[in-house]
């Protein structure tokens, strides 16, 4: 069965065509960032619009690509949400429109139940597992049973991992998005004595907390100003550390063989050699996608959208975007 996956929830129009949830066909994406890094953030009024003169080309070369023509495709799955309302408008409208004129279905999906999908690429998913969820605006530690079931054990407290990375950056004097400068920087500096401190929410918590990184951050780049390549390497090293830390902790109450890791947070390299040192030492297999496939695409849309078919979660014809999705949402629950 040949998914199109649509994504436009937040800066990035993608869409991809996804065989049986893990054969990618064709894939084809278009970015606003630029647009919105002289604003140090996502403009939602902007990136509305840049979906909209986006949409219909990402599509087109994305089949062009693959040699594949519209008649090939049996559904269109979508980001339904979290997001920015109008992004995902767009592509909502989009989708439910190409599904009608092709008489298909079409798949709502959860923009980060998608990110987990970006695993799917490589092999299928093998439950239970442990997953790690960290974009720029969420953090959330999960328990995977199987497709669709998902508990969710822990989830920041106030920013986000990728949040962290993006105002510790902003604090620099960093262009957005923050995080590939910050590891930039910190490949530089490779190492130094310099810390920050980690949250300590207690020792039974799966829960995180990066917002005093970033006011540390702020005291030590206003007390030593030209140690800026450390100061990126330590702040790196803070929240990949509460990270791992987490994922070790729950690891001792959900048994898992396999811990997967998504979200764009994931690119950073410092980030895949800890969480693969970490499993070599506990005998746990860790994945992480791609880095391209770690940031905003429509290959895990496709892919989740797949699973999310077989259970029978068709979008209604009157299906509406939804901004503020929980994984809750789904029907799941919270440990
Ligand atoms: O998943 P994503 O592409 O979009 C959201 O759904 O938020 O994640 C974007 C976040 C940004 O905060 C960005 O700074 C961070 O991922 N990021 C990184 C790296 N590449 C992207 N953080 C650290 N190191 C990187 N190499
Ligand atoms: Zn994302």
């Amino acid at each position: 069965m040949r998914v199109l996956g649509i994504e436009s929830s937040c800066d990035e129009t993608a869409a991809a065509v996804v065989e049986d949830g893990t054969r990618l066909l064709a894939t084809s994406l278009s970015s606003s960032a630029e647009i919105h890094r002289q604003y140090g953030g996502v403009v939602p009024e902007v990136a509305a619009r840049e979906h909209t003169m986006a949409i219909l080309p990402v599509v087109e070369e994305t089949l062009k690509s693959g040699h594949l023509t519209l008649d090939a495709i049996d559904a269109v799955a979508v980001t339904e949400g979290p997001g920015l309302l109008g992004a995902l408008l767009i592509g909502v409208t989009f989708a439910k429109a190409l599904a009608d004129a092709l008489a298909i279905p079409v798949i709502g999906v959860h923009h980060l139940e998608a990110h987990l999908y970006a695993n799917a690429m490589e092999e299928p998913i093998r439950f239970p597992a442990l997953a790690l969820l960290v974009s720029g605006g969420h953090t959330s530690l999960v328990y995977w049973t199987d497709h669709g079931q998902i508990t969710v054990l822990g989830e920041t407290r106030d920013d986000a991992a990728g949040e962290a990375f993006d105002k510790g950056a902003r604090i620099l004097g960093l262009p957005y998005p923050g995080g590939p400068h910050v590891e930039r920087l910190a490949r530089e500096a490779n190492g130094t004595d310099l810390r920050l401190p980690v949250a300590n929410l207690g020792k039974n918590s799966l829960d995180f907390s990066f917002s005093g990184v970033k006011t540390a951050t702020q005291e030590l780049f206003r007390d030593q100003p030209e140690r800026i390549p450390e100061i990126a390497w330590a702040l790196q090293h803070a929240v990949v550390s509460a990270l791992v830390k987490t994922v070790d902790r729950a690891a001792s109450d959900h048994p898992a063989a396999h811990v997967y890791l998504a979200g764009g947070v994931t690119a950073n390299g410092y980030l895949r050699e800890q969480f693969f040192n970490w499993g070599r030492k506990k005998g746990v297999t860790v994945h992480i996608p791609r880095a391209e496939y770690c940031t905003d695409n429509a290959a895990m849309v496709a892919a989740l959208g797949y699973h999310r078919y077989l259970a029978g979660h068709i979008m209604p014809t009157n299906g509406s975007p939804k901004p503020s999705y929980p994984l809750e949402g789904l029907g799941l629950f919270r440990a």
